[in-house]
């Protein structure tokens, strides 16, 4: 497999029962015998969204249930090289950082208060010099949200390091919901790409285990057609978000319609997970079309509004309903707080809708572009 940093995979699917507790002791390297300089190479995924989560409360905990599908080709690849600092601990978070080979100022910054966020459950982070080179599998101009396939990547990274220096992660479902956890921290979505296939992050009766404190897998419970299942992302706008996530949230805090509108993502979580094992694709369209558009309809009521849509999202969405009301093919759409469209669509109906798109829909996209995914089986370690 190629990338910029060149990995190769080896990750795979675990089943969860969560019985590590997440507060362990405190982390301290022992000088006296400091661990020797290494790196560790971690690639990982973005997620879609089919439930939303839409509105955050205390330290990044959601205020309702969220469900999504893991994807494939849309990743970030991480690489945390670490050796001890030289002299004492100096209380400092000790940070290169690489984009793409170059250094980011910005990108380095955020890094920077989320490993010193985490710096009091994780001394340890404050006792190494860390070098991070890091890349996407997407141009960064297609508009396709990182931070949850870099956050991802990320704690994914600190929990190969956490475990290499003290052996507290060997349990492959502690290790994942470690990860997960700690993606939670830096970019809520991020919890939901530890695992293949599908993901809940956010406690639900339905499903055991689920917390609103990290993400579990449910792609064991959902039927087959939905682990075969496409996402074609049509760039709309590869323009910089006119909302940045986070202040998209905080507007919920003030929307009139907040209240009703969690108790209806539970709802429709229940339903959702119901409709995903039975495999019923129209029920399942009709669901993750609704959650799309309410999203979009929380924005529009906001204090400011926002329009995220663009004519040519509508103009997709338009099209798309007509396209199944005419051939009856099972395709759906669904967005996240911006203007791309994202189309899924079973393995079985790829030909005729990849012409589809092609003949009808490319139009619309920003030249022309279409990132292709599908269902993919989460993060791996290189
Ligand atoms: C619309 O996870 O990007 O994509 O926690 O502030 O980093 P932060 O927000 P983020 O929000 C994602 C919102 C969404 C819906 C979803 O992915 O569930």
């Amino acid at each position: 497999m190629r990338s910029f940093l060149n990995p190769c995979f080896s990750l795979h699917f675990k089943h969860h029962t969560f019985i590590i507790p997440l507060h362990m002791s405190r982390l301290i390297l022992d000088s006296s015998n400091p661990p020797e300089a290494g790196s560790v190479l971690w690639r990982s995924p973005s997620n879609i969204a089919l439930i939303k989560y839409w509105g955050k409360h205390g330290t990044q905990l959601p205020q309702n249930p969220s469900l999504s599908l893991t994807l494939a080709s849309s990743c970030t690849d991480t690489q945390l090289e670490y050796e001890l600092k030289e002299g004492s601990d100096d209380g400092q978070i000790a940070l290169d950082f690489f984009f793409h080979e170059a250094e980011n100022v910005a990108f380095r910054q955020k890094v920077v208060v989320f490993l010193e966020s985490l710096s009091p459950e994780m001394p340890f982070l404050k006792q190494l010099k860390f070098t991070i080179r890091t890349g996407n599998s997407f141009p960064h101009s297609a508009g396709i949200a990182s931070s949850a396939s870099a956050m991802s990547a990320l704690a994914l990274c600190l929990c190969s390091i956490e475990d290499r220096f003290f052996g507290t992660l060997q349990d492959a479902d502690a290790f994942d919901q470690k990860a997960s956890y700690l993606a939670r921290l830096g970019s809520g979505s991020a919890c939901r790409s530890i695992f293949p296939q599908a993901a809940v992050w956010g406690l639900t009766s339905m499903v055991a285990g689920s917390s609103d404190e990290y993400a579990v897998p449910v792609g064991e419970i959902i039927h087959p057609t939905f682990k075969d299942f496409h996402d074609d992302i049509l760039i709309v706008s590869s323009e910089e978000k006119s909302v940045s996530s986070r202040a998209g949230h905080a507007l919920m805090d003030g929307n009139p319609y907040a209240e009703p509108r969690y108790a209806q993502a539970r709802t429709r979580l229940m339903r959702l997970l119901e409709v995903m094992k039975a495999g019923d694709l129209t029920e399942f369209g009709k669901i993750v079309e609704d959650e799309a558009l309410t999203l979009h309809a929380l924005m529009m009521c906001s204090n400011p509004s926002y329009t995220l849509m663009r004519p040519d999202s509508l103009a997709i969405i338009e099209k798309v309903r007509q396209y199944r009301a005419d051939t009856g093919h099972p395709v759906y759409f669904t967005l996240d707080a911006g203007p791309n469209v994202h189309l899924l669509y079973p393995g079985e109906v790829v030909v005729e809708v990849r012409k589809f798109i092609e003949d009808h829909l490319e139009e619309h996209c920003e030249g022309g572009h279409v990132q292709q995914d599908w269902v993919g089986e989460g993060p791996e370690e290189v």
